[in-house]
């Protein structure tokens, strides 16, 4: 699996800033095959971001996958505010980040919610990204891999079998919009173990499978991270946002 570096833009960008970002963006990602970017825009921007990548796609060549940011897991019917994954797939969405942190601690959502959402997601052709990590309190108390074991046991049940459709991403909460990064040997030591569990729990299904880091990425710590042998990938927030130092981030990844 080539390396993937997504972009969640969270809250931030209406459909016009969104066009203004992939008309300066797109250009410098022509022909950069090498490497698989993702960009997850609001939900109001998908439809208008798959037109113009769609357009983008007929006139060069780019590894640019369009992302959404959440799902609910029915197709249809009383579930106000909610997007369906038929929805997204009307779309030609490829990705969708799911149990992030902040659809966690803010929205309340639980294993068993985000276990419905993987397992749809998988049934409906869109790859995802079930992000994992823990709080600084469970870390100081020395639970953070009992706690990402929990999240991927959870979040993965029903579809063990289904690896290589799935990416992880490694979130600490405490490094996430914060400027602090995971250390690339913080990193590595959960990745390592994130590994060894989807390898245990897939039964060596495990090889397509992506460990992203995530958290407070920029394009001055990338490089060390990538570094690291179980980081296949980076989930982008702040600094994703602005179309030069996203470039930016991609270009160091290439350099490792
Ligand atoms: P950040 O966000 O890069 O702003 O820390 C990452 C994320 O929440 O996916």
């Amino acid at each position: 699996m080539s390396y993937l570096v997504a972009a969640n833009w969270k809250m931030n960008k209406t459909v016009g800033d969104t066009l203004e970002y992939l008309d300066l963006f797109l250009p410098s990602v022509k022909d950069l095959m090498k490497i698989e970017i993702m960009i997850a825009p609001s939900f109001t921007a998908l439809s208008s971001a798959s037109i113009r990548l769609d357009a983008a796609k007929k006139e060069g060549e780019y590894n640019v996958k369009l992302g959404a940011q959440n799902m609910y897991y029915m197709e249809k019917g009383a579930f106000t505010g909610e997007i369906s994954p038929l929805m997204l797939a009307e779309l030609e969405v490829d990705y969708v980040i799911l149990g992030h942190s902040e659809r966690r601690h803010i929205f309340g959502e639980r294993d068993d919610l985000i276990n419905k959402k993987v397992v749809s997601a998988v049934e409906h052709g869109i790859r995802p990204i079930l992000c994992v990590g823990e709080t600084i309190e469970e870390r100081e108390q020395g639970k953070t891999l009992s706690v990402v074991e929990r999240q991927i046991r959870n979040g993965l049940a029903g579809v063990e079998k289904d690896m290589v459709y799935i990416d992880i991403a490694y979130e600490p909460v405490w490094a996430i919009g914060t400027g602090v990064n995971a250390t690339p040997q913080q990193a590595q030591e959960v990745h390592r173990f994130i590994r060894s569990l989807i390898n245990e729990i897939s039964k060596g299904n495990d090889q397509k499978t992506r460990i992203l880091y995530g958290g407070s990425v920029n394009e001055k710590n990338a490089r060390d991270l990538t570094k690291e042998p179980n980081i296949d990938g980076f989930l982008v927030g702040t600094a994703s946002l602005d179309p030069e130092k996203f470039y930016k981030i991609i270009t160091e990844v290439m350099e490792v």
